[in-house]
């Protein structure tokens, strides 16, 4: 056998996903974050979204660049993480928790809320409208969560083009909104600054969901088109958690697209209509 022939390549070995490996390694040393268990089609098509505005030739020449340029990981980061959202996104999930959930939550001396992957803030805003509307959010406190810093900063300011308040009160409407949507906003300029009373009880934070630690006792958690770009072991981890920070009856909203069936927790809960996405979570049943 001549030297030639020893270097031969692996076959049907993908590059592309070799070089993302080798990306995502770079970034979990070098910044903490692990990726590794993120859908590898949404990794791949952002990835490239980067190679192809950065002009780079191939996804190995990224890996330098992140690792000496944290403005180039923020890049990433702000790449990785979707935010698109919309207030009473699905008006027909919050009609659902606003005629079945809201009532039983009258009960509770204290409610808390954990929305997870709250992006700009706008799911976080249209659930205080619904437990003012109820009464109810006084004595709520409710937990604002993402990783993508800017995204968290526009929430927590509540400011947005005001162009978007005719579609957002359309949604409002259809989710069985009592007033008018403009009362819970005032325009300033070209925007929509919602009403102070309405984030007074709202913590906003930064919460990695691959490694951070939960909320404990929790009425209700929203984390809603998040998992989507998990792969099933990130799903699974995410969605245990998520389950011992709840209390006992406590629920679990899931986005249009996400079920927990097939999942490692879908014992552990009832949907309370089919394809609701709106899961209560059961007593355990203790073994004899
Ligand atoms: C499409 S938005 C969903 C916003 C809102 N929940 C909704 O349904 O309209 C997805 C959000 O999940 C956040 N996200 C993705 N991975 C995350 C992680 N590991 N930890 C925390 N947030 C994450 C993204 O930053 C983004 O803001």
């Amino acid at each position: 056998m001549s030297a030639q022939d020893k270097v031969t390549s692996v076959p049907d070995l993908d590059l592309e996903v070799l070089e993302i490996h080798l990306l995502l390694t770079a970034i979990e040393q070098r910044y903490g974050y692990d990726f590794f268990n993120y859908a590898m089609s949404s990794l791949k098509r952002r990835v490239r979204n980067i190679q192809c505005d950065e002009n780079l030739s191939s996804i190995s020449e990224l890996v330098p660049k992140i690792l000496h340029d944290p403005q180039m990981f923020d890049r990433f980061l702000v790449e990785m993480s979707v935010t698109v959202t919309r207030m009473f996104r699905n008006p027909q999930i919050f009609k659902r928790i606003k005629e079945s959930l809201l009532p039983k939550l009258h009960t509770y001396p204290r409610i808390k809320i954990w929305h997870a992957g709250c992006a700009t803030g706008e799911e976080v805003y249209s659930m205080a409208i619904l437990l003012a509307e109820a009464d109810l959010l006084k004595k709520t406190h409710i937990y604002a969560t993402d990783y993508n810093n800017q995204s968290l900063a526009i929430a927590e300011k509540g400011i947005y083009p005001l162009e978007k308040m005719q579609d957002f009160s359309k949604n409002y409407l259809a989710a069985g909104g009592q007033c008018s949507f403009a009362d819970y906003y005032h325009a300033k300029y070209e925007h929509a600054v919602m009403a102070s009373i309405l984030s007074k009880n709202i913590t906003f934070a930064h919460h990695n969901l691959m490694r951070d630690q939960s909320f404990g006792e929790m009425n209700i958690i929203f984390c809603r088109n998040v998992l989507i770009y998990f792969d099933q072991i990130l799903q699974d981890k995410v969605l245990t958690m998520m389950r011992d920070s709840l209390i006992h009856r406590g629920y679990l909203v899931l986005g249009d697209r996400e079920t927990i069936s097939f999942t490692g927790i879908s014992e552990s809960f009832t949907e309370i209509e089919p394809r609701s996405r709106i899961y209560q979570k059961q007593p355990e049943i203790s073994g004899f």
